[in-house]
Order: structure tokens, then C-alpha cells, then sequence
């Protein structure tokens, strides 16, 4: 089947990491229009080149928590002629992402307030941003979707242990937004239900990125299936909710973490 998101217009926030890339291709060809966006720098640069030629791919900065680019996001979009009807919440500040930039894991007691707000802005202010301009740019005009983006550490706690000696942390605040996202799903599903928008949370579970061995099998240990995820099957989950066949479904969170959430 490669139509799966034919009349579909997916706009995706933090497209050119590791799960939003995989989706941004796999969407294309399932026949979807995608309306990709991030921060500038290499991540988006990777995107276009990759998709730049394909009429169904277009790419926006954006940076989710500047209240001013939300503000004018869809738009722009509008504007450009595209009509989104698939809204993903997807950027985020993630471990890996401060690992990549060299950021340090302070302890708990460290844990500054600029840190933890920095990252609250990113993904759960963002979120809200985009929600609140999805209701006022789109929700109530054509029947809609959104999908949040959660977390196996949203409503589980981690195992700390399985961190000792990596080079990356799980990180209180990052846990914080990932259960306060689906706070939004469930405010929101009831609210937007009567104007036929639809709202879920995905919680995908550890997807593999070139961690360690010794990563994998610490982890794989906490897993029903005894192993990380690919991309791509997170993106499997992502494409059915992203489709029409999702379409009695409301307020709900989907794990998609090989059973981590379980045992
Ligand atoms: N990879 C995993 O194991 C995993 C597990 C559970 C949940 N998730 C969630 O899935 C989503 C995607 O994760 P990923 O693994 O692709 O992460 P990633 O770190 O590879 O990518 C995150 C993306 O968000 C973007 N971003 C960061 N701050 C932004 C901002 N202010 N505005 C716009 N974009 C911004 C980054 O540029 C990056 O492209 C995230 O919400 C993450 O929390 C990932």
C-alpha cells in the first residue's frame, strides 16, 4: 500500500531529528504532502537536500518556542497554499540532542532553573504554542488531527542505573514535559471533538541511534521484546495515527515501546 496518507497534509515540528527524518520519508511515500520544519543548521539542511526536489516536501524554520514564528507559522503555510490537516507536536529538547551539543547531565541538585525552564519552553510551551495556533488557524475548518509526542518516560520513571557512566542522562525536566504533553491531549480531545479535530499522544519507546552495546543491553533487559527500536517502528505507529483510519480515535496515548510500559 503506498496510499495510506494520500489526502493527507502533515506539518511536522522538529523534522530533522532522528524519528521526525524517518517520518518525513516514510510519509512522502505514502503519498502525503509534508510541511516540514526545525531549527536551522544541519538537521535541516539534511532534510531538504534530501526531499528539496520532491513536490509534496516543503520546508519552514521554526523555532517552537518563539511565540512570534508560531504565531505566524500556519500562515504562512496557508499563504504558500498548503492546508495542513495533520498538526505533530514532534520537537523537543531530547538527551541525545544535548549529548550531541556537548551539554553536561548535571545531578538533580544541580539542575539550574535556566536549564529546566529552557527545556519546558521547547517542549511543552511549544506544544501549546502550536495547539493554540492549530485552534485558531485551523481547527473547526476542516476535520483535523493532532498527535503529541509523549514519551516511555512520560508515565513511567527510568531506571536510573542504566545511565551510570554514559555519556547521556535522562533528565528530570524532559520527564515533566513528556507527562504534562498528554495532559494537553486529554484537555484538548474533549474541547476540539465537537469541531472534528481529533487528539493523541505517541510514546515511543528507546529507538536505537548508535548507542553503545553496553546501552542495548542494559536497556534491552527492560523491554518485553529485549531491544531498542528502529525508526521505523515508531514510524509505523506514527503513520496509522496520522491516517484516516485513526479516525475514531480521540484522547488516547499509544505506547509503542516494545513493552517497556508492560510488565
Ligand atoms: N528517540 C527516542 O528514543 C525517543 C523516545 C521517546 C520519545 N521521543 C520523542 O520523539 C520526538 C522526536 O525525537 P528524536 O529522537 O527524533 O529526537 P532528536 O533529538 O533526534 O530530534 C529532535 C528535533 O527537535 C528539534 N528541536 C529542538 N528544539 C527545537 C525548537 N526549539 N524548535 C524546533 N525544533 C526543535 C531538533 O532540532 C531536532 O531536529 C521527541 O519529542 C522525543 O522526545 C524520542
Amino acid at each position: 500500500m503506498h496510499d495510506q496518507l494520500k489526502d493527507r497534509t502533515i506539518f511536522i515540528t522538529g523534522s530533522g531529528g532522528v524519528l521526525g527524518s524517518t517520518y518525513v520519508r516514510r510519509m512522502l511515500a505514502q503519498g502525503a504532502r509534508v510541511i516540514a520544519s526545525d531549527l536551522p543548521g544541519h538537521r535541516a539542511d539534511a532534510l531538504k537536500d534530501a526531499h528539496g526536489d520532491n513536490p509534496d516536501f516543503r520546508f519552514y524554520d521554526l523555532d517552537v518556542g518563539n511565540e512570534d514564528q508560531v504565531t505566524e507559522i500556519f500562515q504562512r503555510v496557508l499563504r504558500d497554499g498548503w492546508q495542513p490537516n495533520v498538526v505533530l507536536n514532534n520537537a523537543a529538547i531530547t538527551g541525545e540532542l544535548l549529548m550531541g551539543a556537548g551539554k553536561p547531565f548535571p545531578s538533580f541538585a544541580d539542575t539550574s532553573v535556566s536549564d529546566w525552564e529552557r527545556t519546558l519552553r521547547t517542549n511543552l510551551t511549544g506544544a501549546f504554542m502550536v495547539a493554540r495556533q492549530m485552534d485558531r488557524d485551523i481547527v473547526g475548518k476542516w476535520p483535523c488531527a493532532l498527535i503529541n509526542v509523549a514519551s516511555m518516560y512520560a508515565l513511567n520513571g527510568p531506571h536510573h542505573a542504566i545511565y551510570e557512566g554514559m555519556p547521556f542522562k535522562s533528565f528530570s525536566a524532559y520527564s515533566t514535559t513528556k507527562a504534562g504533553i498528554h495532559g494537553l491531549t486529554l484537555w484538548l480531545a474533549g474541547y476540539w471533538a465537537p469541531h472534528k479535530a481529533t487528539v493523541n499522544t505517541i510514546a515511543p519507546g528507546a529507538v536505537f541511534n548508535g548507542h553503545s552495546d553496553e546501552f542495548q543491553r542494559r536497556v534491552g533487559e527492560l523491554i518485553m521484546v529485549g531491544r531498542m527500536a528502529q525508526p521505523d517502528e515508531i514510524a509505523d505507529a506514527m503513520l496509522f495515527l496520522c491516517s484516516a483510519q485513526a479516525g475514531y480515535m480521540t484522547g488516547q496515548l499509544v505506547n509503542v515501546d516494545g513493552g517497556f510500559s508492560g510488565w
